[in-house]
């Protein structure tokens, strides 16, 4: 049973270790499968910042004395499964698959930008000062993806018909 601030910390860190940890795969697919150059690199490049990412976590894991663990994240397995199963079911043309996958690469964003918020309330509350400063780093590289993202979904969607 959960039921300290302390444990549901752990739970909400374990689960973003996990969510990281796939998204560096999904990632990969994600730079392999887009057609317009920008967005390969914009998906290699996150997919860099996300190995930091894993890093940081690592870190925090550290703070607390803990061995890293990952918890499988079921939200983030949704979001990668419906990116899978769309490619796989409606054979999208090139533009049409660069803007879905700036969609997909957006709710995976907003799932992680919610998970560090989460986290640095709960740091906050335990004085895990330090953890929070981490996590702040990795919420800041989110937005900003978030942004950029959403900037290539308006730019390769004026290109459809
Ligand atoms: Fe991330």
């Amino acid at each position: 049973m959960a039921d300290t601030g302390r444990e549901l910390f752990e739970h909400e860190l374990r689960d973003i270790y996990d969510a990281e940890h796939k998204l560096i795969n999904a990632l990969e697919k994600m730079a392999n499968d887009a057609s317009d150059d920008q967005l390969t690199q914009a998906f290699t490049e996150h997919r860099q910042v996300t190995q930091q990412q894993v890093g940081r976590l690592e870190k925090v894991f550290e703070l607390i004395d803990r061995a890293p663990r990952r918890e499988p994240c079921a939200g983030i397995n949704g979001l990668i499964e419906e990116y899978r199963e769309f490619n796989k079911e409606e054979n999208p043309s090139d533009e049409v698959r660069d803007v879905f996958a700036t969609g997909a690469a957006s709710k995976v964003e907003a799932y992680e930008i919610c998970s560090y918020k989460s986290l640095i309330k709960l740091a906050t509350q335990l004085g895990l000062n330090e953890a929070v400063t981490l996590f702040q780093e990795s919420l800041r590289e989110e937005e900003e993806t978030l942004r950029e993202v959403e900037q290539m979904s308006e730019i390769l969607g004026k290109k459809l018909s």
